[in-house]
């Protein structure tokens, strides 16, 4: 099948599924496989489908399984995302995400739902654990899209969400860690400042960020996403990156599919990646070579030679994430890693699609 399908042809080929999706499976099981009741719905034409980062394996599978529950695309994406969020092991995302250089956590998300066509958006955020359940507040319940530090905190609160300390003690050591060895022009001196390579140990945080973004299409070709991100690492306070940017960290149309992007966020909001992904594929481009297009986007548009390797090549890594109406799933990043996908198969890690073939610190 042509990633470019007509909507008639799409309707006939999920009729099917359609008839049986009242068949709900239960609650998501962590980090258990598929359920025996997915089984029942591999018969089908096709399954809803989702796409995220490497970090989203059991996110995705956990959204595909609310699909299946009859949730909306983008409830889905939220509930897929939230349980990244807890996860305190992930230093990317919401709780035990690495602070800002103060050593405050700092969050962004968005959400976008492709039947509505709306949206909703958090931006630097502190002490709420679940941005992205924020951010699909937003969306419900005002006719704003994007609400930022201490304003978005106070609609949070309204809303219930408690404020909680999320600089986990392994984070707090990371920051105090970065703090002590970031240069030799501020009063903070690192115990083994002599005897450990500063330079090198610095490196590895120059360009660190994670995140996640998942994108899900249900049986119906209905769509919907979410990006959420603790950020750049140490971060001067305030600094925004692309994951609750519109158009750039997170995008869906429902006539088309969705895009989103996670790496070095000031590289995605100048390319605007999430929004030309989405438009490459309304052009009836795969959903990976739509991705690659973006990839090649940043390429030529990053022309700091800061940025760039001695081989002229950007020395940040960027990836991004498509899925296109019909269910194809499509990822692709500047330099090789790997991206969570969930079809009609369950869920697993697979190789990105990479500009460049070796891997990036
Ligand atoms: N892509 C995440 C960020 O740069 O904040």
């Amino acid at each position: 099948m042509t990633d470019h399908v007509s909507r008639r042809r799409f309707l006939q080929a999920t009729a099917a599924s359609v008839a049986t999706s009242s068949l709900a499976v239960g609650a998501p099981s962590a980090k258990a496989p598929f359920p025996a009741s997915f089984a029942v719905h591999t018969g089908r034409v096709r399954s809803p489908v989702a796409v995220a980062s490497e970090n989203g394996k059991l996110a995705v599978q956990i959204a595909v399984e609310k699909m299946i529950a009859g949730y909306a695309p983008v409830d889905a994406a939220v509930a897929g995302v939230t349980v990244v969020e807890d996860d305190p092991l992930d230093d990317s995302v919401g709780l035990g995400g690495l602070p800002n250089e103060e050593g405050v956590v700092e969050l962004d998300a968005c959400v976008m739902d492709g039947p509505s066509g709306l949206a909703g958006a958090v931006g630097a955020l502190q002490n709420i654990q679940n941005p992205a359940q924020v951010a699909l507040k937003i969306m419900r319940h005002t006719d704003h899209v994007m609400l930022v530090g201490e304003g978005a905190l106070r609609f949070a609160k309204s809303y219930g969400f408690p404020e909680v300390n999320l600089l986990t003690e392994p984070s707090r050591q990371k920051w105090l860690e970065w703090r002590e060895r970031r240069g030799t022009l501020d009063k903070w001196i690192h115990p083994d400042e002599n005897t450990v390579g500063g330079k090198e140990w610095f490196t590895q945080w120059k360009h660190k960020t994670g995140t996640i973004h998942l994108g899900a299409v249900n049986a119906t070709g209905d769509v919907g996403s979410c990006t959420s991100t603790s950020g750049l690492a140490f971060k001067i306070p305030g600094r925004v990156g692309d994951s609750p940017i519109i158009g750039s960290g997170n995008y869906c149309d429902n006539d088309i599919g969705t895009g989103g992007g996670t790496g070095r966020g000031e590289a995605n909001i100048i390319a605007n990646g999430g929004a030309f992904i989405v438009q490459q594929m309304a052009l009836g481009i795969t959903p990976t070579d739509a991705c690659m297009a973006a990839v090649r986007r940043v390429v030529r548009l990053t022309k700091q030679k800061r940025l760039l390797d001695d081989k002229g090549r950007p020395s940040f890594q960027i990836k991004f994430y498509a899925i296109n109406k019909a269910g194809q799933i499509g990822s692709a990043g500047m330099y090789a890693d790997s991206y969570a996908r969930c079809d009609e198969n369950g869920a697993v890690l697979a190789d990105l699609a990479s500009l460049y073939h070796e891997k990036i610190k």
